[in-house]
């Protein structure tokens, strides 16, 4: 697998940064099945396409637009992703995670990354909101496989603190404000596309996982590599394969996904709005 040349990364970035004229997102948002709406709630936005960006790929998932949309909500500037790629769908980790480093170049220091995961803790049930704690990637893969460039990061990253302690705290304190209930746990991710065995949820109880998942991660791993802040928060549609007498199916994801939005978005929202910046400061009201 070839190293995506820093260059192309810059072109993409610099591409956007004419296009934003004197705008700067502080957050890239990556929003996943079922919350793209928030997309909608941007105030002054500017929607681009993927497609028109250089060396962007496009998403080919259903449910997933397919552009960013610039602009501000709860008073932070923000790029929101409507749609993401995944590795599933034969895009590489790199190019799965290429929004994020190109964000990164334009000034964003946090990820605020979402999902619909499966429930793997039977403690828990189906429609529980997760802050992740944590996550187990058993995928051999890595998105920094390859050439380190050193532009965004260090050759053998740290990971002990993927998902940044602080934002973990707030995202806790905010839900326990809006009296919404919130779990913390581990995301197994898995590549996908198939749901897993129910020998393999098994397994990712035994390895300690409380969640499992076909996103995130990688794009996790990236924003970390390059120093930024990661807020990561999964609603978990359904009870893993093997917990309920019934198949998966992604028709039931999405049910789930649109009666959960209110609560899911109320949370990011509001951890949006409460975030300090990466240097203490608040939101701009
Ligand atoms: N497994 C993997 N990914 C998922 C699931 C699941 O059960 N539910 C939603 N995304």
């Amino acid at each position: 697998m070839e190293t995506i040349p820093f260059a192309q990364y810059q072109e993409s970035a610099d591409y956007l940064a004419a296009r934003l004229r004197d705008f700067r997102p502080e957050v890239l948002l990556i929003l996943g099945s079922g919350l793209g709406y928030l997309a909608d709630q941007v105030e002054e936005p500017l929607a681009v396409p993927y497609g028109e960006i250089p060396h962007f790929a496009r998403s080919t998932a259903p449910g997933h637009a397919g552009r960013f949309v610039f602009g501000r909500l709860r008073g932070r500037r923000v790029a929101v992703m409507q749609g993401r790629l995944h590795y599933y769908e034969g895009y590489s980790f790199p190019q799965v995670t290429y929004p994020v480093r190109v964000l990164r170049l334009l000034g964003a220091e946090t990820l605020i990354v979402t999902n619909a995961a499966g429930c793997v803790n039977l403690n828990w049930p189906a429609g529980t909101l997760m802050v992740m704690d944590d996550h187990i990637k058993l995928a051999l893969d890595s998105p920094l496989r390859g050439e380190n460039l050193p532009q965004f990061g260090p050759r053998f990253p740290d990971s002990s603190q993927v998902y940044t302690p602080a934002l973990r705290t707030l995202a806790a304190s905010v839900a326990a404000e809006q009296g919404i209930p919130v779990e913390h746990g581990v995301y197994l991710y898995m590549p996908g596309p198939q749901y897993e065995t129910p020998a393999e949820i098994r397994a990712a109880r035994l390895l300690g996982a409380d969640a499992v998942g076909m996103s995130t991660v990688p794009e996790a791993v990236v924003a970390g590599h390059c120093g930024m802040q990661v807020l990561g928060i999964s609603l978990l549609t359904n009870m893993a394969a093997g917990i309920l007498d019934a198949p998966l199916s992604e028709a039931e994801v999405l049910r789930a996904a649109a009666a959960g939005r209110e609560r899911f978005s109320a949370l990011v929202l509001g951890c949006l709005e409460k975030m300090p910046g990466p240097d203490g400061t608040m939101a701009a009201t």
